[in-house]
């Protein structure tokens, strides 16, 4: 008899809706993982985090002080969403969600931007066209990078100023450009679009375009194209067909993947992994979106964002052909019409949960 495959993963759901999708998802994935059987048997050992605004509340702290050296030993971390009305968002992002991606170096954050079956897209052509993208997102400096001061003295009240600077290194932005065109290769369209600034910004995002040109010309199979973020705010809306691969800065794809998941419908689709490629410390998978404090404890959350993210992380630990049946279940409850209210339906989060727990066994 051979041995179940056991994959240790903490959870960390965090705040508002982050709760309820997360524990959409851990269902999910155990229904999966109890259907598995023989050769192919896994499963998954969980550990649930309550870190958090709420745990910040009572220790001062968004996670607790040895909370990365505590993770680090897990295969995967699955995510909710941080924030809460009553904590500062940069406090609660910082002390959590971007500890962890720049601390194990989870420099790249994958986007899907997925067209679901039943869901109306605001895009017309949605209807008849085909449209499938990614964005890759840089995921350890750029915008992020957390540089800069505020308070200078001496300039009085209602004078003070703040710099806040986005760092750019060769090194950083090579890795994200690489990733972005093996990942195209494995794609129908070999194409990489390279989202940039430099006609405004003539330090970091030069050095930016220079890098893709360069790793370019290692991969002569992969189409490619240089587009300033505001025309490709544009294209996402007037010619997404024309797109597979988007490669962005962090603040550039944070802002362009939004806008892919609003087009394919809602924010609540969409799915996240972030990666250390290298493996030297656990991935992290999360939905794009926030901690929604508008529709918590409201049981109207949409888990499939959750979900198609549990589908990535089962990509990353192994499991292929578990994160394709995990996407079919996904098309087949949206295609039986059965959608939240943030997609125009009355079916609440425990519904779409059942319906997709339902559709593995179909
Ligand atoms: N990765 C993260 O943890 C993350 C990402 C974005 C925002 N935030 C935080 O979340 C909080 C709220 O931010 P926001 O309102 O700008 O963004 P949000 O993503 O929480 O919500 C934006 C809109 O999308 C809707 N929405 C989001 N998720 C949904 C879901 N699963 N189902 C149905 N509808 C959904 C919300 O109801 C809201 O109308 C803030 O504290 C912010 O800092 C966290």
């Amino acid at each position: 008899m051979s041995a179940i495959r056991r994959f240790r993963i903490a959870a960390i759901p965090a705040d508002g809706v982050g709760q309820e999708v997360v524990a959409a998802g851990r269902q999910v994935l155990d229904a999966l993982a109890a259907a598995s059987a023989g050769a192919l048997a896994f499963a998954f050992d969980w550990q649930e985090f309550e870190w958090g605004c709420a745990y910040y509340g009572r220790t001062g702290r968004m996670m607790a002080e040895d909370g990365l050296e505590v993770l680090k030993d897990f295969d995967a971390i699955y995510f909710g969403a941080v924030g809460w009305p009553g904590v500062p968002d940069y406090v609660s992002l910082w002390g959590l969600r971007l500890a962890i991606c720049q601390n194990f170096d989870q420099w790249a954050n994958v986007r899907p931007v997925r067209f679901l079956p039943g869901v109306r897209s605001p895009l017309r052509k949605a209807g008849d066209t085909e449209l499938d993208w990614v964005v890759v997102r840089e995921n350890s400096e750029g915008e992020y990078a957390g540089m800069g001061g505020r308070n200078f003295a001496g300039r009085g009240p209602g004078g003070e100023i703040a710099v806040q600077s986005a760092l750019f290194t060769e090194v950083g932005c090579e890795r994200i450009m690489r990733f972005a065109f093996d990942l195209a290769r494995t794609r129908r369209r070999r194409k990489v679009s390279s989202v940039t600034k430099s006609n405004a910004q003539q330090y970091g995002m030069v050095l930016w375009d220079e890098v893709f040109t360069r790793v370019a010309r290692d991969y002569p199979d992969v189409e490619t194209e240089s587009v300033l973020v505001d025309a490709m705010s544009a294209k996402f809306v007037l010619r997404p067909e024309d797109l597979s691969v988007v490669v962005a800065s962090n603040l550039h794809a944070d802002i362009l993947s939004d806008l892919g998941s609003a087009l394919a419908g809602s924010l609540g689709l969409a799915a996240s992994a972030n990666l250390n490629p290298e493996r030297r410390f656990p991935s992290m998978f999360e939905p794009v979106h926030g901690s929604a404090p508008d529709i918590a404890g409201q049981g109207v959350a949409n888990p499939v964002g959750a979900v198609g993210s549990a589908a990535l992380m089962l990509g990353h630990l192994g499991l292929p052909e578990q994160a394709a049946r995990l996407h079919a279940a996904i098309e087949a409850t949206t295609a039986a019409g059965i959608l939240t209210r943030d997609l125009g339906g009355t079916a609440s989060t425990d519904d779409v949960t059942k319906a997709l727990i339902d559709a593995l066994h179909a």
